[in-house]
């Protein structure tokens, strides 16, 4: 379990976000809903250690009750690009971060390289970032975040530069590989359907600071979750978000 206690991040005098808690399960995925500007990046970049430094931040962060300082490698950030390097090709991409974990290269490469059927990338290993289509740069890049065998991964806005199908592909791909191995996922959106989809649990951050507007337990199974089904919380969800 990781839990975040009491977060609060600045810049010089205006506070971003403020009094932010909540505890992230090892097999939930936990959704991160808020008004653009509210502080949802900040949140996972400072969880990531990549918080800019002239945001200041205090917060506890704890590991199974042990206090711990990000970066730490119970967890991997994915930014909300895709983050390829287009001089890399995509096995390169998707071993680099097994290979800055200390992995040599060949092992690296060879640990990517048996999922790439999974990822339904076959065929894709030798081409670069822009001979392939979004849908599969962007599995290039969950790929590259899900070798990497962190407790934890914070995904932001991994799927808002898709098309509306490729979109929901992704999304059911994304629950069947955490199907097949559970991870705890911190993962930011704004599309109010997708985190009905797919979470456990949503939580709503307040656009003007300040704890969190609601902290959701989504317990309907996923594969009932119909468009009746989900009304009734995808309504609770909108109230939220337009009174904060
Ligand atoms: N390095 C920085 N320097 C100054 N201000 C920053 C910096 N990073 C973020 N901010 C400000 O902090 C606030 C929160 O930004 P953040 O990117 O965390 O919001 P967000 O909730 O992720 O928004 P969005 O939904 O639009 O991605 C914004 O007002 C932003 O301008
Ligand atoms: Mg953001």
């Amino acid at each position: 379990m990781l839990h975040i206690e009491g977060l609060s991040i600045s810049i010089e005098n205006r506070k971003l976000v403020s009094d932010f808690s909540c505890a992230l399960s090892e097999n939930e995925v936990t959704c991160l809903i808020g008004p653009s500007g509210c502080g949802k990046t900040s949140v996972l970049k400072w969880l990531a250690g990549i918080l800019s430094p002239t945001l200041g931040a205090t917060g506890a962060l704890t590991l199974d009750d042990t206090g711990i300082t990000p970066p730490h490698a119970s967890t991997t950030y994915q930014p909300q690009s895709d983050a390829l390097f287009p001089w890399l090709t995509i096995a390169q991409n998707a071993a680099l971060g097994l290979e800055v974990a200390g992995i040599p290269t060949k092992t690296a490469r060879a640990d990517v390289l048996m999922h790439f059927k999974t990822f339904g990338l076959a065929g894709c290993e030798n081409l670069y970032p822009e001979q392939i289509s979004g849908g599969m740069r962007q599995r290039a890049a969950f790929l590259r975040t899900l070798v990497q065998n962190s407790r934890f991964i914070l995904l932001d806005e991994p799927f808002s530069a898709l098309d509306a199908v490729t979109r929901l592909r992704m999304q059911a791909w994304l629950c069947d590989q955490l199907a097949h191995t559970p991870r705890g996922v911190l993962m930011v959106t704004h599309d109010l359907h997708e985190a009905t989809q797919i979470a456990d649990r949503i939580l709503v951050m307040p656009a003007a600071g300040g704890p969190l507007a609601a902290n959701i337990s989504v317990t309907t199974p996923r594969h009932a979750r119909t468009e009746t089904a989900m009304a009734q919380i995808r309504t609770t969800l909108k109230s939220l978000l337009l009174e904060s």
